[in-house]
C-alpha cells in the first residue's frame, strides 16, 4: 500500500492539532501501521513533548534538509511502539524556516519507509502552513466548535480548495455532550452546515487530556482516557474502515427536539 501524507491543520492555534496529530499517529501504529509523525511548527515545537520523545531528540528536519544529519538519524523512535517515528522541528526560529521543496523533499524519502507520514501544522495560514500542506495527500482540519475557531477553519478550507484542490476532512475537537445538550455549545450538525465538509471523528473534551500531555503519554496508550476510543476510531476512519461515528446527535433533549422538527 502507498504512503498517505497527511497534515493536520486548523487556521485558529490552540485547538488541538498537536494534540491530534500524536494520537492518531500512536494510534494509527497500534494499528500496525508504520508511522512517522512530522513536527512543521518550526520554533514552537511541541509535538515531541506531547508524545514524551523530547529527551531523545539529537537532531531536526533543518538539519536533514541542509545536510547535516541523514534523515534516519534524525528521527527518533518511541520505544512504547512497534513502529512510530517523530522527526522533531528546530526549536528556535535562528535556524531558518523548512521551505516547501524541502519539505517535499523529506516527505518523499519518508514515503519510502512509511505507511502514514503526520504533519502537525502551525497555526494561522503563512509560510509554516504552506510549507506543511506542501507535501500533503490529505489534510485534517481540527475545530472547536465556537465561532472564531470555524471562521478560521472556513477560511482554511477555502484555501485548501482554491490554492491545493485538497477537500479536507474535519475533526470536532473538545465536544461537550453536557454543553450541546444544553444549547450552550454548537452541535455537530450545526458544526457541519458551516464548514460543509467531511468528518471524520468527534473527539469529547476530557480534562484528563492535559495531565496525559504533561506526562508525555498519548492519550490511547492510556485506555482509562475517553478520548482514546475517539481517536482509534478516526485512526481506523483514516485507514478506509467503515466505523460508525459515535452518534452524539442521537442523545439528550435537545436532539430529540431538533429530530421532532426535521433538523
Ligand atoms: N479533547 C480535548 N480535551 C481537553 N483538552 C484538550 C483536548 N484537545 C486538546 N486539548 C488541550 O488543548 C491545549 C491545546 O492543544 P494543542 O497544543 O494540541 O493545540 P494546537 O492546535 O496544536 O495549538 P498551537 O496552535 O499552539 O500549535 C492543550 O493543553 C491540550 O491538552
Ligand atoms: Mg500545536
Amino acid at each position: 500500500m502507498p504512503c498517505t501524507v497527511i497534515t493536520v491543520t486548523s487556521g485558529k492555534g490552540g485547538v488541538g492539532k498537536t494534540t491530534t496529530t500524536a494520537n492518531l499517529s500512536a494510534a494509527l501504529s497500534r494499528l500496525g501501521q508504520r508511522v512517522v509523525a512530522v513536527d512543521a511548527d518550526i520554533g514552537l515545537r511541541n509535538l515531541d513533548l506531547v508524545m514524551g520523545l523530547e529527551n531523545r531528540i539529537l537532531y531536526d528536519s533543518i538539519d536533514v534538509a541542509e545536510g547535516r544529519c541523514t534523515l534516519q538519524q534524525a528521527m527518533v523512535r518511541d520505544p512504547r511502539a512497534e513502529a512510530l517515528y517523530l522527526l522533531p522541528a528546530a526549536q528556535t526560529r535562528d535556524k531558518a524556516d523548512l521551505n516547501p521543496a524541502q519539505m517535499k523533499l523529506i516527505c518523499d524519502q519518508l514515503r519510502q519507509m512509511a505507511d502514514y507520514v503526520l504533519i502537525d501544522s502551525p497555526a494561522g495560514i503563512e509560510h509554516g502552513f504552506n510549507t506543511a500542506i506542501s507535501a500533503a495527500d490529505r489534510v485534517l482540519i481540527v475545530t472547536t466548535s465556537d465561532v472564531s475557531a470555524l471562521r478560521d477553519a472556513d477560511k482554511v478550507i477555502y484555501l485548501l480548495e482554491r490554492d491545493y484542490h485538497k477537500q479536507p476532512g474535519l475533526v470536532i475537537n473538545r465536544f461537550n455532550e453536557r454543553l450541546v445538550n444544553s444549547g450552550e455549545m454548537r452541535g455537530i450538525d450545526d458544526v457541519l452546515d458551516i464548514l460543509a465538509i467531511d468528518l471524520m471523528g468527534v473527539v469529547p473534551e476530557d480534562e484528563l487530556l492535559m495531565l496525559s500531555t504533561d506526562r508525555g503519554t498519548p492519550a490511547v496508550f492510556d485506555k482509562r482516557l475517553a478520548v482514546a476510543h475517539a481517536y482509534e476510531n478516526i485512526a481506523q476512519r483514516i485507514m478506509g474502515q467503515n466505523v460508525p461515528l459515535t452518534d452524539y446527535r442521537k442523545r439528550g433533549f435537545w436532539a430529540w427536539l431538533k429530530r421532532l422538527f426535521g433538523r
